[in-house]
């Protein structure tokens, strides 16, 4: 046996014992998993998980992408881990990332190149920038949930993530190296979580202005009250709102092949009703064609909601009409908001200054209603602005409910049941989306 074919039979005999995509702790089951989450709330405005990768562990700055299809992470600048692995060629790790490609690096061995791998498409869905990126392993590690409380660490040792060029973090928050993807597809977070530690493909987040929560796996979840002689308020199914999740049959990632669906989360937005009135839209916009253009998606890398050119209009000319039956008076426009009003004017409530309510009516009349808390956005002490943005004529998504629309709302993905269940504004139950109690007790 030659050194070379004694090397291949070593990796055969890896392959044989690695078939299963993530090896994860045996000893412990938790039966969800947190991540904290912060917000760059000053420059970039994008939402930031603390995962730890690697052998030696290393903390990494992930930026949340709800609709991502995998974590990406820089391999290029300092990764150094004993439990690298790339993923060889038409192994069942290439085939659970739909990975059919095989590739050569022709440069000096190091995570991120290797022979004899197959690629997926890491995508900066800020920059909607796409590279190709080898796809590995590695140990990730995640603190265990009660719902309550933190507990003990526990780690999946191979996590299937894709390498990405240090150039690809370009129009990330600064000290971030990478993306984590919460998406549809078998390797995004949520898909692999399940797997490793066999719960529920379900996972929740809620963040607020400053920080939050992601938790993989079913709930309850428990907020601290905001006033401490309270209870903590606990959310679960039955205190949740459910609306159909819908499949965009078509990718919207930067780059994809023929046939992929869509790894982002669509709902069914049916009409839009403003202090009870509804808008008049053309509906047509607001289902998705079978080329996969419009529909109503929900993002974290876009701040505010975004809206196609003549939605944004309609809503807009019934939210000014709406306030003026209610006295209050428009001031000058801030960009990118165009509709602004002055804090005088405005008695602020617990739910946020009292301004005409946003009413998403979904599939089956169910209500998402957004009131001052969540459409508006404060500028400075005394303005505040209509927090919704012009998407322009035929963009590919109708509808875009972003972050400033998103907080202090928990909102739980249930992959299996295709569900997306709501709370609407913690505000409502006296409590905030940074109220998770991080203290452990592990
Ligand atoms: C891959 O194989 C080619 C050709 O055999 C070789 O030149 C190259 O150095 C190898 N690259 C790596 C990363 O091992
Ligand atoms: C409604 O939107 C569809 C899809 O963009 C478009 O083809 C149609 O012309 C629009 N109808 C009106 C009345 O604007
Ligand atoms: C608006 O102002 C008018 C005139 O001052 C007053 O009659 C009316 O009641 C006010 N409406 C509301 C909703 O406050
Ligand atoms: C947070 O959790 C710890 C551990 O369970 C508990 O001792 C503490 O009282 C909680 N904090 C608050 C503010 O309730």
């Amino acid at each position: 046996m030659t050194i070379s074919n004694f090397k291949h039979f070593i990796t055969l005999l890896l392959l044989l014992f690695f078939i299963s995509p993530t090896f994860s702790q045996r000893s412990f089951r938790p039966k969800a998993l947190v991540l904290p989450v912060t917000k760059d709330s000053l420059t970039t405005l994008q939402y930031i998980a603390q995962i730890n990768q690697r052998t030696p562990l290393v903390p990494l700055n992930l930026i949340v992408d709800l609709g991502g299809q995998f974590l990406w992470a820089d391999c290029e600048n300092k990764y150094t881990s004993s439990t690298y692995h790339p993923a060889p060629c038409r192994s069942a790790q290439c085939s659970l990332a739909r990975a059919n490609g095989c590739g050569n690096c022709f440069s000096s061995p190091k995570p991120g190149c290797n022979n004899n791998t197959c690629g997926v498409t890491p995508d900066n869905t800020i920059t909607h920038t796409a590279t190709s990126g080898e796809l590995a392993e590695d140990v990730l590690s995640i603190q265990s949930t009660n719902g309550f409380n933190p507990g003990q660490n526990v780690i999946v040792s191979r996590f299937l993530f894709s390498c990405a060029p240090t150039s690809l973090l370009q129009g990330l928050t600064s000290g971030a190296s990478g993306m984590a993807g919460l998406g549809r597809t078998e390797i995004a977070l949520p898909s692999q979580l399940a797997s490793a530690f066999s719960f529920d493909k379900k996972f929740a987040f809620c963040f607020s202005s400053s920080n939050g929560v992601i938790i993989f796996g079913d709930g309850p979840y428990a907020f601290l009250p905001n006033t401490n002689t309270l209870p903590n308020v606990i959310y679960d199914s039955k205190s949740l709102t459910y609306t159909p999740l819908l499949i965009n049959p078509v990718s919207t990632a930067s780059a994809f092949s023929q046939g992929e669906p869509s790894a982002e989360y669509f709902i069914g937005v049916k009409t839009i009703k403003i202090d009870e009135k509804v808008v008049s839209l053309n509906t047509s916009l607001l289902s998705i064609d079978n080329n996969g253009i419009g529909g109503t998606k929900i993002s974290t890398v876009d701040p505010y909601t975004v809206l196609e050119a003549s939605i944004y209009k309609a809503v807009t000319e019934a939210f000014v009409k709406a306030s003026i039956a209610r006295n209050i008076t428009k001031e000058d426009s801030n960009p990118p908001f165009e509709f602004c009003y002055s804090f005088d004017n405005l008695p602020g409530t617990p739910l946020g200054a009292s301004v005409p309510t946003i009413e998403l009516v979904l599939q089956n009349n169910v209500i998402w209603s957004m009131f001052g808390a969540n459409s508006m956005v404060n500028i400075n002490d005394e303005v505040l602005c209509l927090g919704f943005v012009n998407g322009g004529e035929n963009p590919r998504t109708s509808i875009v409910i972003g972050g400033n629309q998103l907080e202090n709302n928990l909102l739980q993905f249930d992959l299996a049941a295709s569900k997306l269940g709501f709370s609407s504004t913690l505000f409502a139950r006296q409590t905030d989306c940074f109220r998770f109690n991080f203290t452990s007790t592990a």
